[in-house]
């Protein structure tokens, strides 16, 4: 691809703008020399003011959720997109995030521009565990996990049974929920049906990957070793 659609499929102006970017010298090597438009280089030898150009399309970010933001792209208030470099909003392939967590869920959320790499993750058949932790109001029954396990536990207004969940308990009132789908408001909605109710909610692993040490809000893009790690089993103890 010309340098300079990719660079303008990476949201950081028209085709016009990144082309004026060339003539006024900002688009260089890693030695600062500049760049012209038909020039051959690895993408990772390109950079706009001194920066490293963003990631090419096939990417896959993490980001801790922080609690109060939306994953919608439309909504009037604080937005998980507001917290990425705004050229990220016009990238082209455009990057959406992979299943959605609530408002006041926190915790690990990915965004990819790879619909293929989307569906892989998010689709029921391909078993990529989404580990939640929870706080609770009431006291664990004691018998949710055999519940969650069955594969026979409706919710509300739905005509398919869950997929075996697996409950472990961490505290009488916290546990750790692995799921292998993403409904409606899952996590909530299964809680409520044993006659509990979800105070705090986070996703710490999305297969084998986890936050790290990401803070609330923090972001940053995985490399191809650690997009496999999303298939893995989980690690969390
Ligand atoms: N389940 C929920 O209830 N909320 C989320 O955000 C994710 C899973």
């Amino acid at each position: 691809m010309k340098l300079v659609k990719l660079i303008a499929n990476l949201g950081y102006g028209s085709r016009k703008d990144v082309a004026l970017m060339f003539r006024e010298g900002r688009i260089t090597d890693p030695d600062g020399e500049v760049l012209y438009a038909d020039d051959k280089v690895p993408h990772e030898h390109i950079r706009v003011d001194d920066e490293p150009l963003d990631p090419p399309a096939g990417l896959l970010l993490v980001m801790n959720k922080p609690l109060g933001a939306t994953c919608s792209r439309k909504d009037q208030g604080r937005v998980v997109y507001d917290l990425l470099p705004p050229r990220y909003r016009v990238r082209d392939p455009a990057l959406s995030t992979v299943g959605r967590l609530d408002r006041d869920t926190s915790g690990l959320l990915l965004f990819t521009d790879d619909g293929a790499l989307l569906h892989r993750i998010i689709s029921p058949k391909a078993q990529v565990a989404k580990v939640y932790e929870a706080t609770l109001a009431h006291d664990l029954r004691g018998d949710e996990a055999a519940l969650f396990a069955s594969g026979t536990m409706m919710l509300e207004s739905e005509t398919d049974p869950l997929e075996p969940a697996v409950l472990q308990v961490l505290a009488p009132r916290r546990a750790r929920l692995t799921l292998t789908e993403g409904r409606y408001h899952q996590v909530r909605r299964m809680f409520a049906a044993v006659g509990n109710h979800v105070e705090t909610l986070t996703r710490v692993a999305v297969g084998g990957l986890t936050l790290g040490d990401l803070a609330p809000g923090e972001w940053r893009a995985l490399s191809a070793h650690e997009i496999s790690r999303v298939f893995d089993a989980p690690a969390v103890d």
